[in-house]
């Protein structure tokens, strides 16, 4: 099958295109390569340094799937620049959207995010309970998956909300909570947690890179959006993991984000999808990466620090 992947040079679509490719499938990628670019040199994968604003340059023809990940990635990111972010994760994508209408795109994609609802006292966050969300980026997201949503007499359109990813990709990211804990752990000797009880549910890149191939493998499941978090879990709960596995301290100091979410995956589950990986294998990967050499800190790595080196933010 063709698919469009957008954004898949960062740090899901790393992992993702080459499995794609890896089942056969013959991808274009989009990406304007803001955090560099980690993809294998392929026969079956286009690398198109583009920005997703520009519609009318993004090839379409014979494209049966679209998978979207191309936005402004998360809270702070957003924040810096969210007349940015507003263009890319809503205008872009809803222009993108309309072409893949009109070029008989079978199957959208959209990588929403977990953090759509956002707080909730519910044991069990399910896709019916209404959304609040309390940032920007949850915003951007929320009204996107409005908009893609819209189609989906058009075609079928699959709006996951993602908990927090984690595990290695050629385009590491640092910044997100599982990943950062272990880098701290064995780059410093000490974990540095604020709060710590906040409860998060988390998926590992793997298990993420499965719930899209699920979609793509099965894309007569109902239009509509899907959580995909599997382990409920504090940021407390994740240092001590860590701990297990590297000598290191944990430094907790009181924190003012009061954010605590437990996402109930279940409608997933219903559809025939099983989680294969857990938190502590990706902080076991990561340990061995590092302790191998293999696992270097870059600037890049962290989302926030890097745009602003590239002059994205607008103040
Ligand atoms: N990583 C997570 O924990 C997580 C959780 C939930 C949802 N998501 C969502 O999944 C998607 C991918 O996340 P990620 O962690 O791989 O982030 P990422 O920042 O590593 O990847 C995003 C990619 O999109 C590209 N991009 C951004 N704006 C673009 C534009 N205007 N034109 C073309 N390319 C553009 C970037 O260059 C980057 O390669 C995002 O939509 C993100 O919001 C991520």
């Amino acid at each position: 099958m063709k698919i469009l992947v957008t954004g898949g040079s960062g740090y899901k679509g790393s992992v993702l295109i080459p499995a794609l490719l890896n089942d056969g499938h013959e991808i274009v990628n989009v990406d304007n390569q803001w955090f560099g670019h980690y993809l294998p040199e392929d026969p079956k994968l286009a690398n198109l340094k583009i920005d997703i604003r520009d519609t009318e340059k993004i090839p379409l023809d014979d494209i049966e799937s679209i998978i979207h990940l191309a936005n402004i990635a998360n809270d702070p990111a957003v924040e810096l620049n969210p007349t940015l972010s507003w263009e890319v994760n809503v205008l872009a994508g809803q222009q993108l959207m309309d072409k893949a209408k009109r070029k008989g795109v079978k199957q959208f994609v959209f990588a929403s995010s977990g953090s759509v609802y956002g707080i909730k006292n519910e044991p069990n966050v399910t896709e019916d309970l209404p959304l609040l969300p309390i940032s920007v980026y949850n915003k951007t997201k929320m009204v996107a998956e409005r908009v893609f949503l819209s189609y989906k007499h058009n075609m079928q359109v699959h709006c996951i909300r993602p908990a927090t990813v984690c595990g290695l990709s050629p385009r590491m990211r640092l910044d997100v909570s599982v990943n950062m804990l272990t880098f701290q752990a064995l780059k410093n000797g000490v974990i540095n947690v604020f709060g710590g009880k906040q409860i998060r549910p988390n998926i590992h890149i793997q298990d993420m890179v499965r719930v899209y191939k699920h979609f793509l493998n099965n894309p007569k499941i109902d239009s509509g959006s899907y959580n995909a978090g599997f382990e409920n879990i504090s940021i407390l709960d994740i240092a001590e993991l860590v701990k297990k596995y590297v000598d290191c301290e944990i430094n907790i100091t009181e924190s003012n984000d009061p954010r605590s979410y437990r996402q109930d995956s279940n409608k997933l589950l219903e559809t025939g999808f099983s989680q294969k990986y857990k938190v502590e294998d990706a902080i076991k990967e990561i340990i061995e990466e590092f302790n191998k050499g293999q696992l270097i800190e870059k600037e890049n790595f962290y989302t926030v620090k890097w745009m602003k080196n590239l002059g994205l933010n607008s103040f």
